[in-house]
């Protein structure tokens, strides 16, 4: 639980890289996800390369911080392993929660950033990565050792939760 509590997004990262056994359990934390009818509709691309990183800066308004990141893990869906129509959304983005709270633990910064349903992010990814026309990225997420500091966020709020009715 702590690391859901004290996980904010972190887009500045120092120099070290990240090592291959915390990437496995980003991945293996990504895949604990659940899915509607557990179907697992999720596959995910692992950039390194500065100069793709780079790329997607271009294609992508709001990822500057990728020019600093040690990795960034896309996270896709393939429409093929869909069991359950229109649920991949949400069944990937479980997913990416996985991994921002698996990077917390592992003392990694990390931020998502949101491709799907912005059509020119998604198109130019595809185009970037080489997709297949069924294969979807959802979200991108941008990760590194951090090389700032931010504190909890206190977002809760009893104004919104209702009881029984609105
Ligand atoms: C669906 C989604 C899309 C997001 N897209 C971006 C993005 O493109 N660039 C970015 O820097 N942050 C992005 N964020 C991160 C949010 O800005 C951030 O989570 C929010 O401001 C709350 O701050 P916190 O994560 O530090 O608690 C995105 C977050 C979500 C959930």
């Amino acid at each position: 639980m702590k690391e859901i509590f004290e996980r904010r997004s972190i887009r500045k990262y120092s120099k070290l890289s990240i090592s291959d056994s915390d990437i496995e359990n980003l991945l293996r934390a990504a895949m604990s996800a659940p899915s509607a009818g557990n179907q697992q509709p999720w596959e995910f691309i692992l950039i390194k390369d500065k100069n793709i990183m780079s790329d997607i800066t271009k294609i992508h308004p709001y990822s500057q911080m990728l020019k600093e990141a040690q990795l960034a893990i896309v996270v896709c869906a393939d429409l093929d392993k869909e069991k359950h129509s229109g649920y991949w959304v949400q069944d990937c983005s479980a997913a990416t929660e996985n991994i921002l709270i698996e990077a917390q633990h592992l003392g990694l910064g990390s931020v998502w950033l949101g491709v799907y349903p912005r059509e020119d992010r998604v198109t130019g990814l595809k185009e970037i990565l080489n997709l297949p026309e069924r294969v979807i990225p959802l979200s991108i997420i941008s990760l590194g050792y951090p090389a700032e500091k931010k504190g909890p966020s206190n977002r809760f709020d009893k104004l919104r939760i209702h009881i029984n009715e609105w």
